[in-house]
């Protein structure tokens, strides 16, 4: 651990040593600030998007070298269709520009990828990208790497309660074995466990429907922080903020 520490700051002063139950288990990002990077350096905002891929690989390889178990990051958002189609298409082919590069990386840190979204409306080169990975990497044991794609909370839940009503109807649900580890179970994160950590960067401080069931009880931290500029150090900070944390899930300390 403390190695890891070290290369993630290699100049600075090292913090405490962080125990195991201090790192959350699994860290959900929304990559922000994008077209504002961009903007901000006279380029178009595609050139932004196309930067935040080198924060993803740095924070993938700083969360893995963390030991965080699942790394969610919100890629495409089901509201982000309203962008120009210009930048939609080149966002659509972002997936695959990425996995194609470090799918080779992601098998050396025995990551396994993910999607939690819907695959109405991806375009198929997406979504074989997606896939390929998806298959490749689904032997691994190591960090889970989750990808928000074609993602919202309101659409997810509503999706769930169809499956659910549909199950009803045809008598192969009792209502009454609903409950909220069971409902989780039709999300798209089925099988994973909630975030504990949100981090939202570029200075927006709101969800914009991002795991809006899963974060009930998630410890939020928001940084000015454009996503291109997004680095192991922030992981950092984020998780120093996090360990400060009094997580009572409603109760009180004894
Ligand atoms: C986040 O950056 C990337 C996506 C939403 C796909 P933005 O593109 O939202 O960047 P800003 O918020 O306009 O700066
Ligand atoms: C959220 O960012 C979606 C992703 C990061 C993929 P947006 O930039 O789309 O959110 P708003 O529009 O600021 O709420
Ligand atoms: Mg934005």
């Amino acid at each position: 651990m403390l190695f890891a520490l070290r290369r993630l700051l290699p100049k600075k002063k090292l913090p405490k040593t962080f125990h195991r139950h201090e790192i959350p288990r699994h860290v959900a990002i929304i990559m922000d600030g994008n077209g504002r990077w961009a903007a901000e350096r006279g380029l178009p905002r595609t050139a932004g998007h196309y930067a935040g891929m080198g924060a993803l690989r740095r924070t993938i390889r700083a969360a893995s070298d963390l030991g965080i178990d699942v790394l969610t990051v919100f890629a495409f958002s089901t509201e982000n269709w309203k962008r120009p189609q210009e930048e939609v298409d080149f966002l659509m082919r972002l997936p695959q520009e990425f996995l194609e590069t470090d799918l080779p990386e992601l098998m050396e840190k025995n990551v396994q990828v993910r999607m939690s979204g819907s695959r109405e409306g991806l375009p198929v080169h997406t979504l074989q990208a997606v896939d390929t990975a998806i298959k490749k990497t689904k032997n691994n044991t190591g960090m889970i790497l989750n990808f928000a794609l074609n993602y919202g909370s309101r659409a997810e839940i509503v999706t769930a309660v169809r499956k659910i009503t549909t199950l009803v109807a045809e008598g192969k649900l009792d209502p009454h074995d609903i409950d909220e580890k069971s409902f989780s179970q039709y999300l798209y994160t089925a099988g994973l466990p909630d975030p504990d950590l949100l981090i939202r960067c570029s200075g927006e401080i709101r969800l914009s429907n991002f795991l809006l069931w899963q974060l009930a009880y998630a410890e939020l931290w928001f940084t000015d922080v454009y996503w291109p500029d997004f680095k192991g150090e922030h992981l950092l900070a984020a998780i120093e903020a996090f360990r400060k944390r009094d997580r009572r899930y409603g109760g009180i300390k004894l």
